[in-house]
């Protein structure tokens, strides 16, 4: 066994909690410069922090921006898990790290500890990716002209050989890979590059509220959006007889919606109004967004648990020079962080291209399959994702093995999930938006520890006696 307290660890990466004394287990001389010494307005932690740059492209000068948390105990023991978030271009640090499931969020001028933390269970590393996205760049700016996912999962695969050089302690080390929304196509084809290149121990991938099946997704919209109440009937029957999301969403990229198409939208988005948030049809908004006037009027309650400004914190704290020079970090070619690209051309032809067979060939090669929905999401509704896994369950011709039922956080319904096979699983976090950690923190946490250990949901979170106490006996009369 490896003794952790020796006498020759520095100051830096020793430190005294309530607990007791803990250090750190990175000890590699390559990584030294990427260590994270504390970020501005941190509270003491017992955990290591690095972030820097990994070169994917000598020539060109594209370098890929990364923050790597390592786990909060016992790091040596835990998977590591790379996450990404979508857009496509916008920034895993930014959303991921800062307002979903990173160690610490943004509050005025200091970070707050997230009790919900992902590196509780795992070594989290957030990766800023394409290039052009975050502090990522490419020096060869004509880079940014026309990226795609072909280019993007090559460059992630090129972060991970590289990455792992500065780091060669995690390199056997069990790996997942996890993001959100467009990393329903980043994580499924960088999966996919690994497992035919046989590098790395890649265990599992999980995806939230991600996009899988360009029509189903977003024509899902309309029904979700129906079924919440946030629009007519009158236009939920245009989204089917005039124009469906999907005709919307390929319209606007090429800038040219038919009148009929625009009409239907409007009527939309008159109705949703603009202080519904789509990421999450239930959760309060921003106020200082919408109006400052309004923020002054309606104070948010000292009760509300999730700070819903959390996002806009970010920004600003991510744009304080002595927070970009804490990180490391370098803006090249912009002259601000922002939380998705202001440089970037993606490819939106990409969208269009479905990524399910993806999943289908990772469960054949038996790596582990999650597919969640924070089911408040207007974006990516779980009514479509959940139609995508139990079709591509019967096309790989996997029975349910868990039958569609409950699970639980503590002794609430947290969400749905049935399981497929041994490989393939499907849940909802119930009361979660777009980006589930965000406001349903705890269940997602949960959620997450139950992935890492392998297969469904664990038996606990399903069972009846986890909640024979709290039983209502609902009649639906
Ligand atoms: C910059 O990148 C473009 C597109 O990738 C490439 O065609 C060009 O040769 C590069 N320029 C230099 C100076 O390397
Ligand atoms: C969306 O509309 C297009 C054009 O009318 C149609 O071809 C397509 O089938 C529709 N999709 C759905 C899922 O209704
Ligand atoms: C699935 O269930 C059917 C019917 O019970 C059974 O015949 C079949 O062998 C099962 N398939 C697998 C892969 O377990
Ligand atoms: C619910 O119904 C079951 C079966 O009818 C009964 O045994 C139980 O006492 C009821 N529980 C409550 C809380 O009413």
């Amino acid at each position: 066994m490896h003794l952790q307290l020796v006498p020759w660890l520095t100051a830096a990466t020793l430190c005294v909690t309530l607990t007791g004394i803990c250090s750190s287990s990175t000890l590699s001389t390559v990584s030294d410069a990427d260590r994270i010494v504390s970020l501005p307005g941190q509270p003491k932690v017992c955990f290591s922090q690095y972030a820097g740059y990994i070169t994917v492209h000598k020539k060109q000068q594209r370098d890929l921006f990364y923050y790597f948390a390592e786990a909060e105990a016992d790091p040596r023991s835990k998977p590591l898990v790379l996450w990404l978030n979508g857009g496509p271009g916008c920034s895993s640090v930014g959303i991921g790290a800062f307002s979903e499931h990173g160690p610490f969020k943004p509050s005025g001028d200091v970070l707050r500890k997230n009790d919900y933390s992902w590196n509780k269970e795992a070594n989290m590393l957030y990766l800023e990716s394409p290039a052009g996205v975050g502090f990522s760049y490419s020096v060869n700016n004509s880079y940014y002209i026309s990226v795609d996912d072909k280019m993007t999962a090559k460059d992630n695969l090129a972060f991970l050989r590289n990455w792992f050089k500065k780091f060669p302690e995690y390199k056997n080390r069990d790996l997942f890979i996890t993001g959100e929304s467009y990393a329903g196509h980043y994580v499924p084809q960088l999966a996919k590059l690994i497992v035919q290149s046989k590098l790395f121990n890649l265990k599992g991938i999980a995806i939230g509220n991600p996009l899988l099946e360009y029509n189903t997704d977003f024509n899902s919209r309309a029904e979700f959006l129906w079924s919440h109440g946030l629009i007519s009937d009158a236009t939920y029957k245009s989204f089917n007889t005039i124009c469906n999301f999907s005709q919307i969403i390929r319209q606007r990229w090429s800038d040219a919606l038919t009148p009929g198409c625009s009409h239907v939208l409007s009527e939309a988005l008159r109705e949703i109004s603009n202080f519904v948030d789509g990421y999450d049809v239930t959760l309060d908004v921003c106020l200082s967004t919408v109006s400052s006037q309004s923020a002054v009027l309606n104070k948010p309650q000292e009760t509300e648990k999730i700070d819903v400004c959390v996002p806009e914190e970010t920004v600003k704290y991510l744009n304080r020079k002595e927070v970009q020079e804490a990180l490391h970090a370098r803006l090249v070619g912009i002259s601000r962080w922002t939380t998705c690209s202001s440089v970037l051309k993606y490819e939106m032809q990409n969208l269009e291209t479905p990524t399910v067979p993806i999943l289908g060939e990772l469960v054949k090669s038996g790596i582990h399959v999650l597919v969640y929905s924070g089911d408040q999401d207007a974006a990516i509704p779980f009514i479509g994702t959940r139609t995508i896994v139990n079709k591509l369950a019967k096309q790989l011709g996997l029975n349910t093995t868990v039958p569609y039922s409950v699970w639980f956080e503590e002794r609430q319904v947290a969400g749905w999930t049935q399981v497929y096979g041994d490989k393939l699983s499907y849940a909802t976090i119930r009361g979660a938006s777009h980006e589930a950690p965000f406001s349903q923190p705890e269940r997602s946490l949960v959620l997450f520890s139950s992935f890492l250990g392998g297969g469904p949901l664990p038996e606990g979170l399903l069972s009846e006696s986890a909640v024979r106490n709290n039983h209502i006996n609902i009649t639906w009369s």
